[in-house]
């Protein structure tokens, strides 16, 4: 079976002058999420938006919204985010002491639970919980900011985390999130990754339309 990836473009790259604009344009793509990245100026030195505008882009977006929760203590949030419209929830493994707990509340509200690695997280620490999960976030810059430079041992982790995945045979998909574009997408798919978060090179394109048609059309060649 040929597995069908997804694109999600992250917001953070959009113009919030043109919000509208560029959620309109995510609409009408071929895109399937819209990522959101939600940061606290403490778990990252830098700070976005809260649930208030997750639920504003939640009542113009027509595809799923994908929260990545870049914030300490994301427990406390959890439930906030689900009304605001969340449909995945995304918390990082460097901000839970009790991660599975943090899960199954995620799963209680009726969001899909994702789980972020940062670069220096081995994917192996997931072993025990990967059956839980129904994304994994492999960060490929460190959070915070976009328009960084892909980190490309994250192929790597790519592989193992497809493997863990296969041994288990666990629903999890793969996120891969800093620093995607046309010139990684192939390597990417071909190392297992599912879902594609794309910021800056979607909405700093030309025709970011056109640049979301190209990144869906190739083909993971990965067979499960
Ligand atoms: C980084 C965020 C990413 C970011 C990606 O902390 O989690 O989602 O928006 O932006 P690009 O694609 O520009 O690296
Ligand atoms: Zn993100």
């Amino acid at each position: 079976m040929i597995r069908q990836h997804l694109i999600a473009p992250s917001v953070l790259a959009a113009d919030f002058a043109h919000l509208e604009r560029d959620i309109d344009m995510v609409n009408n793509s071929l895109a399937d999420w819209f990522h959101l990245d939600v940061m606290d100026g403490r778990f990252v030195p830098n700070i976005t938006f809260g649930m208030f505008i997750v639920e504003a882009i939640g009542r113009l977006a027509k595809k799923p919204l994908d929260v990545h929760l870049m914030i300490v203590e994301p427990e406390r949030y959890i439930e906030s985010f689900r009304k605001a419209g969340a449909d995945v929830i995304t918390v990082h493994y460097e901000a839970c002491p009790h991660l599975h707990r943090t899960i199954h509340q995620i799963k209680e509200t009726g969001a899909k639970a994702g789980v972020a690695l940062n670069p220096h997280t081995p994917v192996g620490l997931l072993e025990d919980i990967i059956e839980d999960i129904d994304l994994v976030c492999l960060m490929s810059v460190n959070p915070g900011f976009g328009g960084q430079k892909f980190i490309y041992r994250t192929l790597e982790k790519t592989r193992q985390l497809r493997d863990m995945i296969i041994v288990h045979n666990a629903p999890t998909l793969i996120e891969i999130d800093g620093g995607v574009g046309l010139q990684n997408t192939e390597a990417l798919l071909q190392a297992g990754a599912d879902v594609l978060v794309a910021g800056s090179s979607v909405f700093g394109a030309t025709d970011p339309a056109a640049t979301i048609a190209h990144m869906k059309s190739f083909s993971s060649k990965f067979d499960v």
